[in-house]
């Protein structure tokens, strides 16, 4: 059997930077990129503007499968509208993080992330690529930070983008975020077995993405 193309998966909570690192890497190794946390946030955001109730675990499910959704040259179309600026606003993350608590939604976008893998190889972000989505991935990384720094880069984020942001509401709705994604019974976060943990609250986004190359060249 043909061996299929390789894939380095990072996970970890939110706000981790590990988007940020990811591009990076995928950009120095000349691979493709998925962050599935923009998967989940197009099912937030859709469902919201057809009026669904985050619990409604089945309409969600069918609604997921049914998007239509295109990455193209670093934006995101949903139904061929470019909603890129809108999935990043954090009442939008928040219900991304409800609406992924369902296997039917989960279930739903499987096959997706999976159709990313392609030569020459992917660096998938999330919270479940090592465990759950590419279990077979030739580099699995835990990239985590702590809460304060984890805040104080989403705040800063969010204000680069043009959103408002309060840094006690940011750190609160963070935790919760954390405990609903760590807690669910379904493709939890975790860290995945074999994974490499990175702490990046002390390190620059330069260390970091080395340190993840020279894991996976090493
Ligand atoms: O990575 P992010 O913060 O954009 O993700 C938003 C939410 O989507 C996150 O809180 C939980 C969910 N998610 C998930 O359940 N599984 C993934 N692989 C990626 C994101």
């Amino acid at each position: 059997m043909p061996s299929l193309p390789p894939v380095i998966a990072i996970d970890g909570p939110t706000a981790s930077g590990k988007g940020t690192v990811a591009v990076l890497v995928a950009e120095a190794l000349g691979f493709h990129y998925l962050e599935s946390g923009a998967l989940y946030r197009l099912v937030a955001l859709a469902s919201e503007r057809v009026g669904l109730n985050s619990s409604d675990a089945v309409a969600l499910g069918q609604l997921s499968s049914t998007l239509s959704i295109t990455f193209k040259d670093g934006l995101v179309l949903l139904q061929g509208e470019d909603v890129s600026t809108a999935l990043r606003a954090e009442p939008i993350g928040k219900r991304a993080s409800e609406v992924a608590i369902h296997p039917q939604v989960r279930a739903a976008l499987v096959g997706l992330q999976r159709s990313f893998r392609q030569l020459p190889g992917l660096v998938a972000d999330g919270r479940d690529m090592g465990s759950v989505i590419f279990p077979d991935a030739s580099l699995k990384v835990y990239l985590t930070a702590s809460v304060l720094a984890r805040g104080q880069r989403r705040y800063k984020q969010l204000i680069a983008k043009g959103f408002s942001a309060n840094m006690t509401d940011l750190l609160r709705d963070l935790e919760e975020r954390d405990a609903r994604d760590q807690t669910r019974e379904n493709a939890p976060l975790l860290i995945a077995a074999g994974a490499k943990t990175l702490d990046t609250s002390d390190l620059s986004v330069d260390q970091a993405v080395r340190q993840v190359l020279a894991w996976y060249q090493g």
